[in-house]
């Protein structure tokens, strides 16, 4: 005999069913209706850009050198799925040039081959929002606040606001320097796996959470000491918007976070629940550089990332966002062979009440059982004598009360047991 094939997702993706998904079209809605308040849009960009796009995020980071999911297509054009969401953005700004400050947000897929465990998968899911078009550190402290209010809106509250200042490219650039040469010197003292990083891309040394390094780290040359005066005024200004809007934050000068294309405000949402190595939530910050690297025209922006599955984990530990099971509100029971039900049910649900059905033409029994299970308040039910006198019986299923009623009264007469 044949083998019979065992598919499974691929490793390090996962499947999303009812009823957990319920909690995810409740949080794609409050996203989708918070952005709309701060006035952003939706941008829905192609799951695959040419890799291009995504180099541009720095040739030191993992997601672009060891992470893509890049492939030749059958025409023979080298093209990677999203790992991020803020590259393809640009990407469209520059291509369709709309009107700034350009405000978009999306939901979506990313895809990045990293090692699967807790709170870190191959194929995870971001909502996050763009701001393109203005260097005003208002629109930093704009993103942040739509970022609390929908971290807020799910009901969390054990998380904090972790912000840094990268300054300007050659700030950051001049830094990185700095802090390299200081490090060459000091290689012997730090943790085994941050030695390459000295040369590779010496800024992630200091986010490092091994012991031996952080002890290094504590004496080395500090970020804010290299920024100019008006980055020193951007991030300012950035944190003096933040607390006038009752925002609280810590600022961090190791926060460097794992994309290279930040410039002045670097930003994360950070909680414990996850534990310590996948701490944020999301996080994000500007990026004055990226459009021009894309092509473009010398154009600021501003944005983050939060991440689904870290964010619905967090609300777990929290025990917040418990989002109740979706239910239909009527089921319609039929023992006359399904049509009746076919018809009923389309009257129900064009009248806006969500009505399920059994299949299959199964016993009164079974029917009932199903209709209990599917949580519905409601059945309808036909049987051979409603069928014969044109009426249906309506059932409450919660207090057992029922009555028969003209097959024409029948949405009417389902509203009614709702409204009670
Ligand atoms: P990111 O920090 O790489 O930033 O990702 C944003 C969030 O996505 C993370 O904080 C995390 O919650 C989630 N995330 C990232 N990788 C994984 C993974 N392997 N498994 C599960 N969750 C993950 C960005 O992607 C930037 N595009 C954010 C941004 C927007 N910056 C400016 N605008």
């Amino acid at each position: 005999m044949a083998e019979r094939p065992d598919f499974r997702a691929p490793k390090g993706t996962q499947d999303v069913l009812p009823p957990e998904s319920a909690r995810w079209e409740a949080l794609l809605g409050t996203f989708a209706g918070v952005a709309h308040t701060f006035g952003y849009g939706l941008v829905q960009s192609p799951m695959l850009e040419d890799i291009g796009v995504f180099q541009r995020l720095g040739e030191g980071t993992d997601v672009v050198t060891k992470e893509m999911y890049d492939f030749l297509d059958k025409g023979g054009r080298h093209v990677a799925l999203r790992p991020e969401g803020t590259a393809p953005v640009a990407r469209a700004f520059v291509e369709h040039r709309p009107d700034v400050p350009w405000k978009v947000w999306y939901a979506t897929p990313a895809f990045r081959y990293e090692r699967p465990q807790a709170g870190r998968s191959r194929q995870h899911h971001q909502v996050g929002v763009e701001c393109i078009g203005t260097p005003d550190p208002d629109a930093d402290v704009e993103v942040i606040a739509l970022g609390r209010t929908f971290l807020s809106a799910l009901g969390l509250r054990r998380w904090r606001l972790v912000l840094n200042s990268m300054g300007t490219p050659a700030d950051r650039r001049a830094y990185a320097e700095v802090l390299q040469a200081w490090l060459r010197g000091r290689a012997g003292d730090l943790a085994p796996d941050d030695v390459d990083k000295v040369e590779s891309h010496p800024l992630r040394v200091l986010d490092s959470k091994r012991p031996e390094t952080r002890a290094v780290l504590a004496g080395a040359p500090r970020m804010s000491d290299h920024l100019d005066a008006a980055s020193v005024a951007h991030a300012e200004r950035v944190q003096a918007g933040l607390r006038s809007l009752g925002i609280e934050y810590e600022v961090d000068e190791t926060l460097v976070r794992g994309l290279d294309y930040y410039t002045h405000t670097l930003f994360e949402f950070q909680s414990d629940a996850l534990g310590n190595a996948q701490s944020a939530l999301g996080g994000g910050g500007r990026y004055d550089g990226l459009i021009e690297q894309l092509g473009g025209p010398s154009t600021p922006g501003v944005g983050f990332g939060i991440g689904i599955e870290r964010v619905l984990l967090t609300c777990d530990a929290e025990g917040v966002f418990q989002v109740p099971e979706r239910r239909v509100d009527c089921f319609v029971v039929d023992v006359t062979g399904g049509e009746l039900a076919t018809e009923l049910a389309q009257r129900l649900r064009l009248a806006d009440v969500a009505t399920d059905r059994a299949f299959d033409a199964r016993s009164m029994k079974a029917q009932m059982k199903a209709a209990a299970k599917s949580g519905a308040r409601v059945a309808a039910i036909v049987g051979d004598d409603e069928r014969a006198g044109g009426t249906v019986t309506i059932r409450d299923l919660e207090t057992g009360e029922q009555s028969s009623v003209a097959a024409t009264d029948v949405v009417l007469q389902v509203r009614k047991v709702l409204d009670r």
